[in-house]
C-alpha cells in the first residue's frame, strides 16, 4: 500500500462497509479495445462532453435514472472518489518529476510511460476535439469511448444493453470491471501501463488493489432500487471480490510471462518486495526474519513470487469452486518450486496456473454466494492453512482488505448486524496498522490481529 495512503484508506473503510456492488454474467475482456463500430464509435469525446448541469454535473438529484452528479463526485478534491480526476495533476508535482528525471523520461506529464495510467490511454487517433490528457482518468477511461453512444444513452428508452452494444463497457460485470481496473492498478500488456521495479526504485509507490473495496472507494454513482433493476444485481460484494482475485492472479501470471526486461534478472515487480529489501547483520545474535511458508515449498534464500492472490483464491476455491481446488493448490506449489529451479518450466507452470485462474473466475461468476458461503470464505481466508501463509507484507495487505470486503458485504446484505461487525473492527484496524509502512511490517502482529478477527467471526455463524 502506498506510503501514507493506508491512513486515508482506514478512514474510508467504514464507508466501504456500506457499499454493495455485485453483478452477473460472463463477458471476457482482456484489455479490450473499444468495439470496432462505425462512425464515431470508440472515440473518446472527453470529460467536457459529460459535464453540464443537465448531464453528469447536476447539483440536485434528477429523480431520473441516475443521480447525475457523478462528475462532481469524480472531481471531489477531498476524497478517494476524486482520485482519478487528480491522476494527471500528480504527474506535474515534484515527486513525479523526480521519478521521471531519474528514469530519463523527460517531463512526467508528457511521458507515455506515465500517461498510460495517469490519464485516459486512448490513442491519439481515438481522441475527440474535447479530449484532454489533463482530465486524468476520465469517464471514458473506464466506461469506454462514448463516440458511439453519447447521443443515444440519454434518449428516451435507452437501455444498458443498447449502450453496451454501441461501445459502452459493461462495468457492472465483475470480469469486465476487473480487467479495466487491473490495466492501471496492476498493469496491462501495453508498455505504457506497467510500473516496473525501476520505476518503484525511482520512487513510485507500491500499488495495492482489491476490486470490491476499490470500487467502493471510488464510487461516484448511486446503487438504488432503480440501479439494481437495471443491472440485475444478484449477489453481494463477495462475488466481485472472488472474481477480482482470480482475474488479478491471471493478470500477474500472464504479464510475468510477457514482461521481461531482457537483462540477467527477471522483472522484480512480481516478487515479494521485502524478501530482498530486508536488513541483515553479521552479528551472531542476529536472527533472520524470513519464515517458512507452507504455501510455497521453496529453499530459503529464493525470492518468493508475490502470492497474495493465490492465498485468497485457495480460500475462495475451497468454498466456492471445490472441483477446481485440489488442482489449483497443486499448480500453485509446482509453480513456486519451478521458479526456484528452472525458468522455462516456471513459465509453462505460470501459463497453466493462469488458465486455472480463468476457470476460477468463470466458476465464481456463474454462481451465487450465500451468507454461509461468505462466512466460510471469511474463515478460510483468515485461519487454518491460510493463516500460516501470511509471512509477507503483500499477503497480509490482501487479507485485511478481504476481511473488510467480506464483512462489508455481510453487513450490506443484512446477513450480520452492524454491532457484530463493529466488534471485529479493532482487529482489522490493527491489521491495517501493521501494513501501513512496508519497512515497519511485523508479520506476527498482523497474523495475531487477523486470527482474532477470525475467532470473533466464528461467533457470527
Ligand atoms: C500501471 C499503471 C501506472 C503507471 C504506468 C504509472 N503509474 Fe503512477 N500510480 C499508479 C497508481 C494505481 C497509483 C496509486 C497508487 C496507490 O496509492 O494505490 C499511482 C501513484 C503515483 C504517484 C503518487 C500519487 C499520489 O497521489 O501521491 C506518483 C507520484 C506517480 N504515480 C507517478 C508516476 C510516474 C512519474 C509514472 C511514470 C514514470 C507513473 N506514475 C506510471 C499507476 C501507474
Ligand atoms: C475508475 C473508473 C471509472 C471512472 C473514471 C468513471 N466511472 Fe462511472 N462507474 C464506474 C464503475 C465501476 C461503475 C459501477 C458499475 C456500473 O454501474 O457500470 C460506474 C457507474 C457509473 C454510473 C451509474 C450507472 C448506472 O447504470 O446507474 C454513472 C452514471 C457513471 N458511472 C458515470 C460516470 C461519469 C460521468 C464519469 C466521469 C465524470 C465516470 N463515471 C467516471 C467506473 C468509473
Ligand atoms: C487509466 C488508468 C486507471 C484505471 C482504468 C483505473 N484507475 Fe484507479 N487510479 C489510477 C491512478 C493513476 C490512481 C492514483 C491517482 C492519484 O494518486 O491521484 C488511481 C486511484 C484510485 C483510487 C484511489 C485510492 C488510491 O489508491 O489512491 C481508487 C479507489 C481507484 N483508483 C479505484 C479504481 C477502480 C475500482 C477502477 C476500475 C473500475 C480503477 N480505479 C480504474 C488509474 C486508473
Ligand atoms: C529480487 C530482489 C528484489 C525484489 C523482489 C525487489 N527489489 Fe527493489 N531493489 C532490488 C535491488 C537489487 C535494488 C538496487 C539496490 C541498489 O541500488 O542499491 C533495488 C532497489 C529498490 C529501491 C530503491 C532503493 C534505494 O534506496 O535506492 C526501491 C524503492 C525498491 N527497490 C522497491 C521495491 C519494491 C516496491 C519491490 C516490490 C514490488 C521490490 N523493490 C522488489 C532488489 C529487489
Amino acid at each position: 500500500m502506498g506510503r501514507g495512503r493506508a491512513t486515508g484508506l482506514i478512514g474510508l473503510l467504514a464507508a466501504a462497509l456500506a457499499a454493495v456492488v455485485a453483478m452477473t454474467a460472463v463477458r471476457a475482456a482482456w484489455a479490450d479495445p473499444d468495439p470496432p463500430l462505425g462512425g464515431r464509435a470508440g472515440v473518446h469525446e472527453g470529460v467536457a462532453s459529460c459535464s453540464g448541469s443537465t448531464c453528469h454535473s447536476r447539483p440536485a438529484p434528477s429523480g431520473l435514472t441516475v443521480r447525475q452528479n457523478e462528475l462532481i463526485t469524480w472531481q471531489d478534491p477531498h476524497s478517494e472518489a476524486g482520485a482519478h480526476s487528480r491522476a494527471w495533476k500528480v504527474l506535474t508535482q515534484p515527486r513525479a518529476e523526480a521519478i521521471s528525471a531519474k528514469l530519463g523520461l523527460g517531463p512526467a506529464e508528457r511521458a507515455p510511460a506515465c500517461l498510460g495510467c495517469h490519464a485516459d490511454p486512448a490513442p491519439p487517433a481515438q481522441r475527440g476535439a474535447r479530449f484532454q490528457l489533463s482530465d486524468g482518468v476520465g469517464c471514458e477511461a473506464c466506461h469506454g469511448g462514448a463516440g458511439g453512444w453519447i447521443a443515444s444513452h440519454y434518449a428516451l428508452g435507452a437501455t444498458h444493453a443498447a449502450n453496451v452494444s454501441r461501445g459502452m463497457l459493461a462495468l457492472d460485470e465483475p470480469k469486465v470491471r476487473a480487467a479495466r481496473c487491473l490495466d492501471c492498478h496492476f498493469g496491462g500488456p501495453s508498455p505504457n501501463q506497467f510500473v516496473t521495479h525501476q520505476m518503484m526504485a525511482a520512487g513510485h509507490p507500491q500499488i495495492a488493489f482489491e476490486l470490491d473495496l476499490f470500487t467502493a472507494l471510488q464510487k461516484h454513482h448511486d446503487v438504488d432500487a432503480d440501479y439494481i433493476a437495471r443491472h440485475k444485481v444478484a449477489a453481494g460484494g463477495v462475488k466481485t471480490w472472488a472474481v477480482g482475485q482470480a482475474m488479478a492472479l491471471d493478470r500477474s501470471l500472464t504479464l510475468f510471462g510477457a514482461k521481461n526486461p531482457g537483462g540477467v534478472f527477471p522483472e522484480f515487480l512480481f516478487f515479494d518486495c521485502q524478501s530482498c529489501h530486508r536488513t541483515f547483520s553479521n552479528d551472531p545474535k542476529w536472527r533472520p526474519v524470513s519464515e517458512p511458508n507452507p504455501g510455497r515449498p521453496i529453499p530459503v534464500g529464493t525470492p518468493p513470487f508475490n502470492d497474495e492472490n493465490m492465498i485468497m483464491l485457495s480460500a475462495a476455491a475451497k468454498v466456492a469452486a471445490p472441483a477446481l481446488s485440489a488442482r489449483f493448490e497443486g499448480e500453485v506449489k509446482s509453480f513456486h518450486q519451478a521458479l526456484a529451479q528452472n525458468g522455462a518450466v516456471a513459465a509453462s507452470q505460470a501459463a497453466k496456473l493462469a488458465a486455472t485462474s480463468r476457470e476460477l473466475a468463470d466458476a465464481f461468476n456463474a454462481r451465487s454466494f450465500s451468507r454461509a458461503d461468505t462466512l466460510a470464505i471469511f474463515e478460510a481466508v483468515l485461519s487454518g492453512d491460510n493463516a500460516r501463509r501470511y509471512t509477507d507484507f503483500e499477503g497480509v495487505t490482501q487479507a485485511v482488505m478481504a476481511a473488510d470486503t467480506l464483512l462489508g458485504s455481510l453487513v450490506a446484505e443484512g446477513a450480520i448486524d452492524r454491532a457484530a461487525a463493529a466488534r471485529l473492527r479493532p482487529d482489522l484496524d490493527r491489521a491495517y496498522q501493521a501494513v501501513r509502512d512496508p519497512t515497519a511490517f511485523h508479520a506476527a502482529e498482523a497474523r495475531a490481529a487477523l486470527q482474532q478477527a477470525a475467532d470473533k467471526a466464528r461467533g457470527l455463524k
